[in-house]
Formats: structure tokens, C-alpha cells, sequence
């Protein structure tokens, strides 16, 4: 672990003496100034493992401040302050001085244990552009419940010593250049409802426990996460997860017919996922968004799909399906947009036909369907269509000496 972290470490600061190179053109840092940054920067990553139980105490500071939980927010934003490269906006420019509930972007409320004291609850820099890494200082803002800091240009990894913010509710870092295996602090805040990673670099897999936390909404997509997915899915609360540009691998795990409670939307598009759909989804009837293209899917659809009576979206274009398209599936009720072209489907019901008449959105482009127009050829068509595949077996996966 140590080891991983060093590494990426190393990466970081490659990024960011890039970044800080480039900022030089713009802001003119002098050489000194520009290894200083680096330098703290290096000394921040190590400090990631911890942060000194008493740091507040051991901060020599003239300010005053009207409790003590402010003063430890004053040492965090102005240890972040000090690890920005890069602020366009000036978002952070009236960080200066103790009344931190003033500071641009950030926000105080009651103490949740506490009403006399006013607390620093939130932090929302969302769309600042600013360019910089977070500090092991962050895990002083313990009274913080809401952290929003999407599309910026924070690098690095998320400090351990955030797992100190036990009241965190909505963590949105989407949209930043976090590197690293995924933040397992985030596993130690008891009442997180809210997480979303997206558009970032992290890489690896997913902790199992991830799908154990009680979370509304789990934005994974568009890092760099390449393992399979855990069969604890089942064992999610969600109503929303995204799972898509990734590099995901392996089967949906059947467990996913749990969710059947509180799914309403899920998306693995465009990773490399295998196997037949498992029957288990047709138990999905409050889910309104499917989305399962750009992908390695094989096999049949299964008749259960029938049971998803609230899907309003289902796109699986883009895999390796074959078989029937079935009238029960483009006659569901709520059904506006139905895509699965690019596959290999061989037949479709009547209702299943693009038509102008339809209310149903129908997209059966490019998959070997005769008689229907701009289909794929004889050729390529044959050696699939005619090659069964047993989805009650490994999840359909083909037996080794059948190659695609
Ligand atoms: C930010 O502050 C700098 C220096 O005071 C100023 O030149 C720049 O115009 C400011 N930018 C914005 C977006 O206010
Ligand atoms: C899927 O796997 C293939 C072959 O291993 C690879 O070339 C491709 O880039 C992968 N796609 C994604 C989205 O990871
Ligand atoms: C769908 O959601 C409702 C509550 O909105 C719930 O009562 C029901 O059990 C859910 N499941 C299915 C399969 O409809
Ligand atoms: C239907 O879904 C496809 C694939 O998700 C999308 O590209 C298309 O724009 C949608 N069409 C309409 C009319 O919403």
C-alpha cells in the first residue's frame, strides 16, 4: 500500500510541476518559489498517512476566533489556500483572516451537537477552475457534511486524514485530476448518501463494501477502474450508479436483482463487460434507465425483461447480442427510447420496427436482421447467429475454443 502511494505520489508531482510550469508562463513565479510549491507538495503527499492529533495547538496563531472549531477550519482553508497553484476566479482571494464564514465558498451552520456554535458545514468551490491538491489539513473540517469542489483542477490523491469528516454527507469531486486506487476513506463515513468521483483518474478496483454503504447516488464513471463488479451490488441502496468509461470487466452479478427496491437508473456503458444479461434484471421494476451499451454482451435477452415495467430508456447498441427482440419489451408502458443496434439480433416482433407512427424511439441499425434495411452482411452475420451460447452456464461466457 505504502508502496502504491509513494508511486502515485511521484505521479502527481510529475503532473504537477507540469501544471506549475505552465502557470509560471501566466503568473510569473520565480524559480525559488516554484520548488518551494513543489517541495510542499512532496512533504503534503507524505504527510497523507496522518495528521498530528494536536495540530491546532502546536499552530502559533494571533487570531481570535469564537470557538475552536473555526480556528481548526482557519488552519485548513489557509493550509488549501497555500496549496493552490492556480485560482482564475479569485475564488479564494478573501481567505485572509479568522471570520473563515466569510470566505467565498464556504458555508456555516450550527453545530449539528451543538446550536451556540457556529461551525464551518460546508465548502463549495464548484466551477472554480482552480488548480491546486488537497492538503492533509482537510481533516480538520470535521463539522463538514457537504463538499463540493466539481470541475476544478485539484491533483493528487484524497488524504486519508479526510476520513475524519465522520458527518460527511454529499462528497461531489467529479471533475478534477485525482489520481490513485479508489478513495477507501470514504468507506469510514457513517452517513454518506452521496458520492460522486466522476471524470477523474483514479484506477483499479472497487472496494466490495463500496455497494454496503447506505448511499443515494454512486457516480463512478470516466476514471480509470478496471476491475470486475463486486457481487455486493446487490447489496446497494442506490436509485442511481454509474459505472460508465471505465474499464470495468466480467458479468453483471445476479445479486443485482436486489436492488429491486430502489434502482431507478443504471448505466454500464462503454467498459468491456461480458456475459449474458443476467435474468435477474426483468426484476427490476422501478428502473427507467438502462444503459448497457458499448460493451461485450452476448447472448439472448432474457424474457424476464418484461418486468422492467418502469424502463423509460434502454440502450444496448454496440454488443454482441443475439436472438429475438420481443414485442413485450418495445410495448412496455413507459418506453420512450428503445436503442440496440449493432448487435447481431437475428429477428424482431413488429412492434420492435422503427416506425414513424410509433411513440417509441426504435434504433435496430446495423445488426443481421432480413429484410430490414442498412443490416450487417451474410458474412458476418453466419459464424454469430448460428453459434449458441448457454447463458445458464458461467454467465455465458464462451467455452475457450470458441473465438470470436
Ligand atoms: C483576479 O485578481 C487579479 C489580481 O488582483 C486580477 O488581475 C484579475 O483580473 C482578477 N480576476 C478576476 C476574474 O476577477
Ligand atoms: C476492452 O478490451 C479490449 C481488449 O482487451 C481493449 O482493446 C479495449 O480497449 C477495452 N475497452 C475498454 C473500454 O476498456
Ligand atoms: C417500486 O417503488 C415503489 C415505491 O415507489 C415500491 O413500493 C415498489 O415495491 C418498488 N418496486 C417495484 C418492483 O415496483
Ligand atoms: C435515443 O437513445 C439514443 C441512445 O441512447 C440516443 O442517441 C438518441 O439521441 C435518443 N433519441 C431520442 C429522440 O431521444
Amino acid at each position: 500500500m505504502a508502496k502504491n502511494l509513494s508511486k502515485q505520489a511521484s505521479g502527481c508531482f510529475l503532473f504537477c510541476s507540469l501544471l506549475i510550469s505552465f502557470v509560471t508562463f501566466s503568473s510569473a513565479l520565480s524559480d525559488a518559489e516554484v520548488s518551494f510549491i513543489a517541495r510542499r507538495q512532496l512533504s503534503s503527499l507524505k504527510e497523507n498517512e496522518d495528521l498530528p492529533d494536536n495540530l491546532e495547538n502546536e499552530i502559533n496563531i494571533k487570531e481570535t476566533f469564537a470557538n475552536e472549531r473555526l480556528k481548526r477550519a482557519y488552519i485548513a482553508l489557509q493550509a488549501w489556500k497555500k496549496a493552490i497553484y492556480s485560482d482564475p476566479f479569485n475564488t479564494t482571494a478573501n481567505w485572509v483572516g479568522p471570520d473563515v464564514c466569510s470566505y467565498n465558498g464556504v458555508f456555516c451552520e450550527e453545530a449539528l451537537d451543538d446550536p451556540k456554535l457556529s461551525v464551518v458545514a460546508g465548502v463549495d468551490l464548484n466551477h472554480g477552475d482552480i488548480a491546486g491538491y488537497l492538503p492533509v489539513e482537510l481533516g480538520l473540517l470535521t463539522d463538514v457534511a457537504l463538499f463540493h469542489i466539481n470541475s476544478n483542477r485539484f491533483c493528487g490523491i484524497i488524504p486519508k486524514s479526510m476520513s475524519r469528516l465522520t458527518l460527511m454527507y454529499e462528497f461531489d469531486i467529479s471533475n478534477n485530476r485525482f489520481v490513485g486506487s479508489f478513495p477507501l476513506l470514504v468507506l469510514e463515513w457513517p452517513s454518506v448518501k452521496y458520492i460522486d468521483i466522476r471524470f477523474n483518474d483514479f484506477e483499479g478496483p472497487l472496494p466490495p463494501q463500496i455497494f454496503e454503504k447506505d448511499l443515494d447516488a454512486l457516480f463512478l464513471n470516466n476514471n480509470r477502474f478496471s476491475s470486475i463488479i463486486p457481487d455486493t451490488l446487490g447489496k446497494s441502496k442506490v436509485s442511481v450508479v454509474s459505472f460508465a468509461h471505465n474499464k470495468f470487466i466480467g458479468c453483471i452479478p445476479k445479486t443485482i436483482g436486489n436492488m429491486v427496491n430502489t434502482l431507478n437508473e443504471i448505466v454500464f456503458l462503454g467498459n468491456n463487460f461480458t456475459g449474458c444479461f443476467p435474468q435477474e434484471i426483468g426484476l427490476l421494476g422501478n428502473v427507467t434507465v438502462f444503459d448497457a451499451s458499448h460493451n461485450e454482451f452476448i447472448g439472448v435477452l432474457p424474457k424476464t425483461f418484461s418486468g422492467l415495467k418502469s424502463l423509460e430508456t434502454m440502450d444496448i447498441a454496440y454488443n454482441k447480442l443475439i436472438g429475438y427482440v420481443p414485442e413485450t419489451i418495445c410495448k412496455l408502458p413507459n418506453l420512450a427510447n428503445f436503442t440496440f443496434s449493432d448487435n447481431y439480433f437475428n429477428g424482431e416482433a413488429q412492434a420492435c420496427m422503427p416506425s414513424t407512427k410509433g411513440k417509441v424511439v426504435l434504433d435496430d441499425f446495423n445488426n443481421c436482421l432480413p429484410g430490414r434495411p442498412k443490416q450487417k452482411s451474410t458474412k458476418q452475420c453466419f459464424p454469430v447467429v448460428t453459434r449458441p451460447v448457454d447463458c445458464s452456464k458461467n454467465c455465458g461466457r464462451w467455452w475457450p475454443h470458441q473465438k470470436w
